[in-house]
């Protein structure tokens, strides 16, 4: 984010790309270099927005519509952005943030088919200033990620069930893919694409590889303590 020292870095992707997985592995790799890492997620990260993330995924905003719920990320991301992000990257840390404003973009305005200019508004106002400097897409089949995702969820010792958007169809996974694709393709130098079906440790080789020329950034002044804010 520019005017702070810290450095911003969120992953996105569709369901069962492998983010939360390779979210850790970046964080012990920095961390053992000395630098100071926040790692977090959406919707929640800050007892605000992990309030307003049980509305959201249990489903009960849906009855209320898709722009009612458009509105409740967007309160969750502001209290997100305010009470931790923004406060973390001024104290020099790497917030790593699984899932953000991009997410909205996608499954409220692509596959909720909100307005555009809807979705952007609800974007400035949540993120307040707090843009990515990178942002990390996950790309996977959405057929490939939808299976991943049932795996792990039959898998968990306490059984899970999908939540309100791992119900939905194949071929919506498959439209929010191409639109995280499309974002890439508007945004290269804030976004980058990997390939999440290669191998975790090819994956996780990738991310370094995109990161580590931006740790310039932070290198100074950011090397002390550990944090985790999910
Ligand atoms: P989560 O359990 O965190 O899943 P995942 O591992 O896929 O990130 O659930 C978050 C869900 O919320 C996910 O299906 C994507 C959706 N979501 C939105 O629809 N809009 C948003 O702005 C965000 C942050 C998430």
């Amino acid at each position: 984010m520019s005017g702070s020292t810290g450095l911003f870095i969120t992953f996105e992707g569709g369901e069962g790309a492998g983010k939360s997985t390779q979210i850790r592995r970046l964080a012990e790799v920095l961390r053992a270099r000395g630098l100071t890492v926040l790692t977090t997620r959406e919707p929640g990260g800050s007892p605000g927005a992990e309030a307003v993330r049980h509305v959201i995924l249990s489903g009960a905003a849906e009855t209320f519509g898709v722009r009612m719920e458009a509105l409740l990320f967007a309160a969750a991301r502001s209290d997100h952005v305010e009470q931790v992000i923004r406060p973390a990257l001024e104290r020099g840390a790497v917030v790593l943030c699984d899932r953000f404003m991009d997410s909205s973009r996608v499954y409220q305005g692509v596959t909720g088919n909100l307005e555009p200019d809807f979705i952007a508004a609800l974007e400035r106002v949540a993120i307040n200033g707090v843009v990515p400097d990178c942002t990390v897409i996950l790309d996977l089949p959405a057929k490939d990620g939808l299976e991943r995702a049932r795996r792990r969820a039959t898998q968990a010792e306490t059984k899970q069930d999908p939540d309100r958007f791992e119900k939905e169809e194949l071929d919506t996974h498959e439209k929010r893919r191409e639109a995280f694709l499309d974002i890439a393709a508007r945004e290269p130098l804030r976004c980058r694409v990997v390939d999440a079906a290669a191998g975790e440790d090819a994956v996780a080789a990738e991310i370094l590889a995109i990161v580590e020329p931006l740790l310039p950034i932070v290198a100074h002044g950011a090397a002390r303590g550990r944090e985790t804010a999910s």
